[in-house]
C-alpha cells in the first residue's frame, strides 16, 4: 500500500517537476519507510542489558498443580500439567489479580541493575494477553479480575524513566480454537509432532495474531523491541514471518525484530546468514556463543531454571555468576537479557532482587566498560575477559593474581594503565613482560576492571 501511494506521489512529482531541475530524491517522499538496519539496531548494540520479564497467569499456579511440580519453565504448565482450556481459564487466570503490581517499582529496579531496556511478555503460548485488547475476550480486562492494561502501565513507566520497551509475543496460542493442531488433544506444540498441522491456522494469522500486533504497535506509542517466540510450530511459514516483519516495520519504522519472527534461527542461535529469512538479531538461549556469533546477538537467560515464577526451582546463580555472564556476553559482541519472573501478587522474587541489586552495584562503578563497548580483538586471557572502545581495552578479571601480577596479551601496545573503579591510581608495567602490577586487594568482589589505554 505505502509503496503504491509512493508510485502514485512520486509520478505526480514527476510531472510538476519535469520541465524544472528540482527533482525530488526519492528518500524525500517515502519518509515512512523503515530506517536502515545500522539506525535501528544504533541504541540496542550501546545498550548492552536488558531485562525480561516473563509474567502472566501462570504465575499463579507458580509450576505446581495439585502437588505436582511441572518440569521446566513454569510458563508451560498449562501443556506440561494437562489442563483443559476451560480448567486454565477457571483455575488460572480468572485468580489472576496481582494487585501489587507497580510498573513504576520493576522499571527503576531495571534502571537500577544497570539495564537500557525491558522486554515484557504481551501474550505466552497460554494465549491470555496482559493488554486491553479488542481483538480478544481473553485478555487481562474481561478474562481476570485485575483489570489493569499491564502493558499500558509498563510501557508509560519505561517511556517515563527513559528506558526502552519492548514486547515478547508468543505465535504459539494454546487457547485460541484455529492454532490448534488436530492431531493432539489440546496444543499446538509442535515438539509434540512435528507434523502437526491446522489448516485453518493461517485464519488465526490474519484475523488474530497480526491484529494483535497491529494493537501493540498502534497503541503503546514506540514498541523499541518486538521479540517473538514460537516460530517453530509448523503452521507456521516463513512467507508469514516476512509479512509480520514487513507489517511491523511499516506501523514502526523505527523498531527492531528479532530473528524467531521467521523460520531462519540456527538452534538456538542467530539466522541464516545470506538474509533469507526475516529479523535483526539471534537468540541463543540460555546459552553463551563460546565465540560469539558475526551478526547481531542477545543471549536471553533465567537466573533460576524458569522463565515464569516457580518457587520451587531453588537453583539460583550467583550475582558473580550473572556479572561474569554480562562481561562474557559484551567481550563477544553480544547483549544479555536477563530474565525476572515476578509472583502472581506482581512481586520480584527476593533473588531476582538481590540479584539485580548486585547486578548495579557492580554497572554503577564499571558500566564505563560494558555500555558502548565492542568485543575484545584479543585472544580470550585465563583471567577473564576483554572488551573495547576506541582507544581502550578494558580487562576484566574475574580471578584476581595472587602475586599481583596480570600478563596481559603481548599484542597490546599499553600507554595508561588504571582502575576503572579508582582513575586516580596508575598502575605500573612492565611492556617487556606485558605485566601490570595490580593492587593487593581487588576493588571489586566479583569482576574488577582494569582500563588500558592505548
Ligand atoms: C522458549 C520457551 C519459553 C520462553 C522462551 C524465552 O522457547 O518456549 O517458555 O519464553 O523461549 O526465550
Amino acid at each position: 500500500m505505502k509503496k503504491m501511494t509512493s508510485l502514485i506521489l512520486s509520478g505526480i512529482l514527476m510531472l510538476c517537476f519535469s520541465c524544472s531541475q528540482t527533482v525530488p530524491k526519492n528518500e524525500e517522499i517515502t519518509e515512512a519507510e523503515p530506517l536502515p538496519k545500522d539506525e535501528r539496531m544504533e541504541w540496542w548494540r550501546d545498550a548492552k542489558f536488558g531485562m525480561f520479564i516473563h509474567w502472566g497467569a501462570y504465575a499463579v499456579p507458580g509450576g505446581e498443580r495439585n502437588g505436582e511440580i511441572c518440569k521446566g519453565g513454569a510458563e508451560w504448565i498449562m501443556d506440561k500439567l494437562d489442563y483443559t482450556i476451560e480448567d486454565y481459564e477457571k483455575e488460572v487466570v480468572a485468580n489472576f489479580n496481582p494487585t501489587q503490581f507497580d510498573a513504576k517499582r520493576w522499571v527503576a529496579m531495571a534502571k537500577d541493575a544497570g539495564m537500557k531496556y525491558i522486554v515484557l511478555t504481551s501474550k505466552h503460548h497460554d494465549g491470555f494477553c496482559l493488554w486491553d485488547s479488542k481483538v480478544s475476550d481473553y485478555d487481562i480486562m474481561e478474562a481476570s479480575p485485575f483489570k489493569r492494561d499491564i502493558v499500558r502501565e509498563l510501557s508509560d513507566a519505561c517511556k517515563e524513566a527513559g528506558i526502552k520497551f519492548g514486547l515478547y509475543h508468543s505465535i504459539v496460542d494454546w487457547h485460541h480454537p484455529n492454532a490448534q493442531a488436530p492431531l493432539y488433544p489440546n496444543y499446538n506444540a509442535g515438539q509434540k509432532d512435528s507434523t502437526a498441522f491446522n489448516p485453518d491456522f493461517p485464519k488465526y494469522y490474519e484475523n488474530y495474531l497480526k491484529p494483535q500486533v497491529k494493537e501493540l504497535l498502534t497503541n503503546y506509542g514506540d514498541v523499541d523491541v518486538v521479540w517473538f517466540d514460537g516460530d517453530w510450530i509448523p503452521d507456521y511459514t516463513t512467507e508469514m514471518g516476512k509479512d509480520m516483519y514487513s507489517m511491523i516495520l511499516d506501523i514502526q519504522p523505527q523498531t527492531i525484530v528479532n530473528n524467531r519472527v521467521d523460520k531462519g534461527r540456527k538452534g538456538m542461535e542467530g539466522m541464516d546468514k545470506e538474509g533469507n529469512f526475516a529479523g535483526d538479531f539471534g537468540t541463543p538461549e540460555q546459552e553463551i556463543p563460546a565465540t560469539g556469533i558475526a551478526s547481531d546477538w542477545e543471549s536471553c537467560m533465567t537466573m533460576n531454571g524458569s522463565w515464569g515464577y516457580k518457587p520451587s526451582d531453588t537453583n539460583w546463580k550467583s550475582s558473580e555468576t550473572l556479572i561474569e555472564n554480562l562481561v562474557d556476553i559484551v567481550s563477544k559482541g553480544g547483549n544479555f537479557l536477563l530474565n525476572v519472573g515476578p509472583d502472581p501478587q506482581g512481586l520480584f522474587p527476593q533473588e531476582s532482587v538481590e540479584r539485580l541489586a548486585a547486578l548495579g552495584d557492580w554497572t554503577d562503578t564499571n558500566g564505563e566498560a560494558i555500555y558502548g563497548a565492542k568485543a575484545s580483538p584479543y585472544a580470550r586471557p585465563d583471567w577473564g575477559r576483554y572488551t573495547s572502545k576506541d582507544g581502550v581495552i578494558y580487562a576484566h578479571v574475574f580471578d584476581w593474581p595472587k602475586d599481583g601480577k596480570l600478563t596481559i596479551n603481548s599484542d597490546i601496545k599499553a600507554k595508561k594503565i588504571t582502575l576503572v573503579a579508582d582513575a586516580a591510581q596508575n598502575l605500573s608495567y612492565n611492556g617487556e613482560k606485558s605485566q601490570i602490577t595490580l593492587p593487593g586487594q581487588a576493588p571489586d568482589a566479583y569482576v574488577s576492571v582494569v582500563k588500558i589505554e592505548l
